[in-house]
């Protein structure tokens, strides 16, 4: 196992020295409970003042494409639930997985509105920021409903389905899975100027 995330992470889940897979990815479910936390604040204050903070929203849609999504998300759909795909999952797990998978498009979907409803907004097609406020309040209540479903319903049981070994292994896919995601984030910055630029 990786020493970085067996330091990093050395009071999640542990039975002796071994760590699971799914404590990394609950560690990363309290960020983005925080960040939600501040998005419910933004919304009352987009309802109350009807301004918008433009700068923070562009925050909230880089932390979910490339935090909650393409990080997080990521580790989930490509390696939990793939390596979950080669199980014998019993019924339950399978509609639970299959609602989380549904749950995640969802998530994409709601940022896409997100980013639709900011660009009609300033550019002064839409003169209220009511849309933008509807799309954060279902992204507020959309990620806390999913967050419990994993983590009350789903990671811990299916760890049975794997062994230690195999425990080990996905975590440090994990790892792995971390370390390349700033290079590929900016090398997609890069590659998006390089094309609008030229
Ligand atoms: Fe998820
Ligand atoms: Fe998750």
């Amino acid at each position: 196992m990786c020493v970085q995330y067996k330091k990093h992470f050395r009071n999640f889940f542990r039975e002796g020295n071994h760590m699971k897979p799914i404590g990394p990815l609950m560690h990363e479910h309290r960020l983005i409970e925080r960040m939600i936390e501040i998005i419910k604040r933004e919304v009352e204050q987009i309802n109350n003042k009807k301004i918008v903070d433009t700068t923070f929203i562009h925050s909230v849609v880089d932390f979910i494409r490339i935090y909650a999504d393409k990080t997080h998300h990521g580790k989930e759909e490509d390696l939990l639930f793939r390596d979950l795909e080669k199980k014998q999952l019993s019924e339950e797990h399978q509609k639970i997985m299959k609602e989380l998978i549904d749950e995640h498009v969802y998530g994409r979907q709601k940022v896409k509105e997100l980013v639709e409803a900011m660009e009609l907004f300033t550019t002064g097609y839409t003169k209220t920021p009511k849309k933008i406020a509807s799309i954060l309040e279902e992204i507020s209540s959309f990620y806390p409903k999913h967050i419990e479903k994993e983590d009350k319903h789903f990671f811990f049981p299916v760890m049975e389905y794997f062994s230690q070994k195999e425990q080990d292994s996905m975590l440090e896919e994990f790892y792995e899975f971390d370390r390349k995601m700033i290079h590929e984030k900016y090398r997609s910055v890069v590659e998006m100027y390089e094309g609008e630029k030229l």
